[in-house]
């Protein structure tokens, strides 16, 4: 018997401004750490991307083609206002609407989100969200796009602001590359929230029309053995990237189970962080505001305890066995014996994205509705005449797809799928050979091709049956 999804269900495709655009030096953009970053680095340009920034009108009539009835896309700070503040870029503002206008033309709903990895420069080369005043620019950002674009429906804050924390000042990763900083990633999850929350209440006080969310990457944890270290372990990794984040959108304030790992963590690593009570009483208000929850989910994490010394090593290449994740006061991240996982060591078990979303309706009662906003597979895709046989992109989005109808049936507000990427983009740390899209890009020559999954993905959002 094969499982179903709701008829209202939404079958979407995700990109991101940077990730998908390029033109990074076109239309009056400017500037975001990233172009410094990459161009230092020497690995892979983020231009010309899949350029989005040009070709946005025949992605979004692909969606049209295969089914694809829901797109969700970012915009970028920098076209809007190029040094963050001040100035507006009527280039930047008139594109995003002609974006809009073709979503409309062509039926397919867009879920905007407001900030996806991408601060402008100026703001981060002064502390990026550490700063204050970064909080302030990005409700003002926000305050002009809630007025300017009035046909959009479903905004979101912010894309991730778990994994911006950590690879900024854990992983570095991502600039300013920092590693093993706690002051930094809770200050850094603590500010953003609270941006967030700011951001919610002025939407909700201006009763500007649609709804808002935030979109949380949330990757299971589970102990990696039934020893006490073990759930330890794990209790601490999940209080930090799951629970901390939950708690501030949710509850508008940090449990004290939360606070208790949080301290603990902070011991370990020489951390401080600042809360002020009157962060609490904006968090506190806009708790109960939030019109819906976005997961990004991909894999999950079996967690181990771990005492040595932090160390982690990145796999952003695709060579399979080559990520290491041990941290000081927190655990270490095993693989685990006969489940599959990526060439980039992404565990494969379904079972997390049922379990985290049993979860939110069971701790969170307050949570509204949950659009999954991105899960995907990355791959090295064969490109054989114009034909893309991408079947373990498919066995991976049907399980996935199978473990979220499962959670309907038992209670959860599930409302829509978006799978990342809806064509290949550019990934922050992988470049262009990890490709995830339902249509192949010919980044030379902008041609997009549907793959297998497409034809297989129009057919599941056309019966609403997961073959
Ligand atoms: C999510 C991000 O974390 O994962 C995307 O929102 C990102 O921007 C995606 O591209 C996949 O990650 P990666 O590293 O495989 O590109």
């Amino acid at each position: 018997m094969f499982k179903k999804l709701p008829n209202d269900f939404i079958f979407g495709g995700a990109t991101a401004a940077y990730q998908a655009e390029g033109a990074t030096k076109e239309g009056g953009k400017g500037a975001v750490a990233w172009d410094e970053f990459l161009e230092k680095q020497g690995r892979f340009s983020p231009d010309p991307a899949s350029d989005f920034y040009n070709k946005f009108a025949d992605d979004i009539e692909l969606c049209e083609k295969f089914g694809v009835n829901g797109i969700r896309i970012s915009i970028a700070w920098t076209r809007i206002f190029p040094t963050g503040t001040g100035e507006v870029n009527t280039e930047g503002v008139d594109y995003y609407h002609r974006i809009f206008e073709e979503c409309k033309k062509r039926n397919v709903t867009p879920f905007v989100t407001l900030h996806h990895f991408d601060t402008p420069k100026t703001l981060f080369d002064n502390g990026d969200f550490l700063n204050r005043d970064t909080v302030s620019a990005f409700v003002d950002y926000a305050e002009f796009c809630f007025k300017e674009f009035s046909e959009v429906r479903y905004w979101a804050t912010f894309n991730e602001i778990y994994p911006v924390a950590t690879n900024q000042y854990l992983l570095g990763v991502f600039p300013p590359s920092i590693k093993f900083d706690f002051t930094k990633i809770i200050q850094c999850l603590h500010n953003m929230m609270l941006a967030h929350a700011m951001t919610v209440n002025l939407f909700k006080d201006n009763e500007y029309p649609g709804e808002i969310g935030v979109v949380h990457s949330l990757e299971t944890k589970y102990p990696n053995s039934d020893s006490k270290e073990d759930k330890r372990a794990c209790f601490l990794e999940d209080a930090l990237s799951i629970r901390f984040l939950l708690d501030a959108t949710y509850l508008g304030y940090y449990s004290e189970e939360t606070m208790e790992a949080i301290d603990y963590i902070c011991k370990n690593n020489n951390a401080t962080y600042e809360f002020r009570d009157e962060d609490f009483e904006v968090m506190k208000k806009a708790s109960n505001r939030n019109d819906y929850l976005g997961i990004n989910h991909y894999q999950c994490h079996f967690v181990k305890a771990y005492d040595g010394e932090s160390m982690i090593h990145h796999n952003g290449t695709g060579d399979k066995g080559s990520s290491v994740y041990r941290v000081k006061g927190i655990g270490e991240r095993v693989y685990k014996e006969g489940l599959p996982r990526t060439d980039w060591d992404w565990l494969i078990y379904p079972e997390g994205m049922y379990d985290i979303l049993m979860r939110i309706k069971s701790d969170y009662p307050n949570y509204n509705k949950i659009y999954i906003t991105e899960n995907g597979m990355g791959y090295k895709d064969e490109f054989d005449n114009g034909v893309i046989m991408d079947k373990q992109r498919i066995d991976y989005i049907k399980v996935y797809l199978e473990a979220i109808s499962d959670a309907i049936a038992d209670g959860v507000e599930v409302k829509g799928y978006f799978l990342w990427s809806l064509m290949d983009l550019f990934s922050w740390t992988n470049g262009y050979n990890k490709r995830y899209g339902l249509f192949y890009v010919d980044f030379e020559t902008q041609i997009r091709y549907p793959k297998e999954s497409a034809y297989w993905y129009k057919r599941v959002s056309e019966t609403k049956t997961i073959i």
